[in-house]
């Protein structure tokens, strides 16, 4: 039988789903990895850990030949290789926050309006560049050794899939050496920052065939996780926004124009084909939010903590939550801020706070749809990702928002939408865009009229708040 495989590489574990030619799961696997926080802010991963959970996820879903395997994963980490392709240190995270200095560093080199016409993105910590420069200032035993930069999905792929060590333009896009407009790598960027072009990997399309596993299965180049979350939900250029819940919270869109006028608040990425582009807005802390408030609850369910809340109308008496648990990206782009409960009375519990941490991830997107806003008509937008599975959030997102909100029938959009790069590339669909309209909504859920004033109040406070709060976290 034909199976087509997606992989993520994510941040907490690998997934893996395999689907048939019409696009129907035949079986999914994950298995878990672990993150390292040597020092504050530091976020690090052992890429063996990731080859290790991604070959026993795999191993769960029969065995090969497949008909197509393809990767994603996690965006902007950095692994850094020796001449014989050893890893020489942890890699770096897309959620690590020690490289603020090098940020501004690269804005000194290379300019802020130079970067935008350049990348079409300015730098943060935790980006592949950002992290890289790091590394040259704090770790120069390691830099004298580097001969090869990887990203995370890549570097996976390449030790099952075996290849050269190439990666896609997507995940690329996320390196800020990249630019994104003509889809190569950034010539100018590169010799700015001093860096040696020969470290860094070629570039191909998502759905290019990159080598054969055991001989026999076409592994493709695959996407970083949004895109592949895109593609996995069915977002096609001019369509519907996506929404997607993970330890982050992202919304995106794609067109079918390079990016023009970027100020850098939203992220410009090439989308999963050749002739399409990913505008997309990050927060750092929606799922990652409610984790870290179950944590603080002794580990409760959630969805008891949920239940909990769903007992609190819209608002919560005043209580209101800021989620920037690691700083924020969009639309603020600054990891000093920190999150804040504020306006608790004595009449308050664990399921008004639920509530109140719901309702602070539901206007930090809201935040992000400004932005992304003016430039989309849509007010519906395609939601997944693990939190997306309660209705009260889609209910709180909903109604903050003003968007009717359609779910999916595959919540692991990631693993999906990588399954169906591994089908385009294998020639089971034709293109892109007929495996993004295998993916159909099985319902929505709609804004509640009767709490549209009690909504438009939360978002104010919240709102007046960052104007309020943010300096004292300076
Ligand atoms: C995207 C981003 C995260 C990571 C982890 O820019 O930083 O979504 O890809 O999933």
């Amino acid at each position: 039988m034909e199976r087509f495989v997606g992989v993520d590489v994510g941040t907490s574990g690998t997934k893996v789903v395999a689907i048939d030619r019409e696009g129907r799961p035949l079986a999914r696997a994950k298995a878990p990895h672990s993150s390292s926080h040597p020092r504050p802010g530091f976020s690090e991963q052992d890429p063996e850990d990731w080859v290790r959970s991604a070959t026993r996820a795999l191993g769960e879903i029969g065995p090969e030949p497949w008909s197509g395997l393809a990767f994603t994963g996690q965006m902007h980490g950095l692994v850094l290789l020796d001449g014989r392709g050893r890893v020489l240190r942890p890699a770096i995270l897309w959620n690590d926050g020690r490289s603020a200095a090098e940020r501004g560093q690269i804005e000194a080199s290379v300019g802020r309006a130079r970067l935008l016409d350049l990348v079409a993105n300015l730098p943060i910590p935790g980006f592949t560049a950002s992290s890289l420069l790091w590394v040259r200032e704090h770790e120069p035993e390691v830099w004298k050794k580097a001969r090869q930069l990887m990203l995370p999905k890549d570097y996976v792929r390449w030790r099952i899939g075996g290849g050269d060590p190439v990666t896609d333009v997507s995940d690329a896009s996320g390196t800020l050496l990249f630019d994104v407009r003509r889809r190569r790598w950034s010539e100018e960027v590169v010799a700015r920052l001093e860096l040696n072009p020969s470290w860094l990997p070629g570039v191909v399309e998502s759905t290019a065939t990159v080598s054969n596993s055991g001989d026999r299965t076409p592994v493709a180049a695959g996407a970083g996780d949004q895109v592949a979350a895109a593609l996995g939900v069915g977002l096609v250029a001019g369509g519907p926004i996506g929404i997607s819940l993970g330890t982050s919270g992202v919304l995106a869109q794609l067109r079918a124009e390079p990016p023009s006028e970027c100020d850098g608040k939203l992220q410009q990425l090439c989308a999963y084909s050749p002739d399409t582009w990913q505008t997309m807005g990050v927060t750092l802390a929606a799922g990652g939010s409610l984790a870290w408030w179950q944590s603080c609850c002794g580990g409760v369910d959630t969805y008891a903590l949920l239940a909990e809340a769903s007992g609190w109308t819209a608002g919560c008496d005043g209580l209101t939550f800021q989620p920037y648990l690691s700083g924020e990206r969009a639309p603020h782009n600054d990891e000093t801020l920190r999150g804040s409960f504020t306006g608790l009375a004595a009449h308050h519990n664990r399921g008004a706070l639920t509530r109140a941490v719901v309702e602070g991830i539901a206007c930090s997107l809201a935040d992000v749809l400004d932005l992304i806003g003016p430039q989309s008509a849509s007010t519906s937008a395609r939601i997944s990702g693990g939190l997306a599975e309660s209705p009260l959030v889609r209910e709180i997102i909903a109604s903050v928002t003003g968007m009717s909100l359609e779910l999916m029938t595959i919540a692991d959009s990631t693993a999906y939408g990588a399954a169906l790069i591994a089908g385009v590339a294998a020639g089971a669909f034709a293109d892109c865009d007929e495996a993004a309209a295998l993916c159909k909504p099985v319902g929505a859920t709609d804004p509640v009229e009767a709490d549209r004033d009690a909504y438009a109040e939360v978002l104010g406070r919240y709102r007046g708040l960052h104007e309020r709060l943010s300096p004292l976290v300076e």
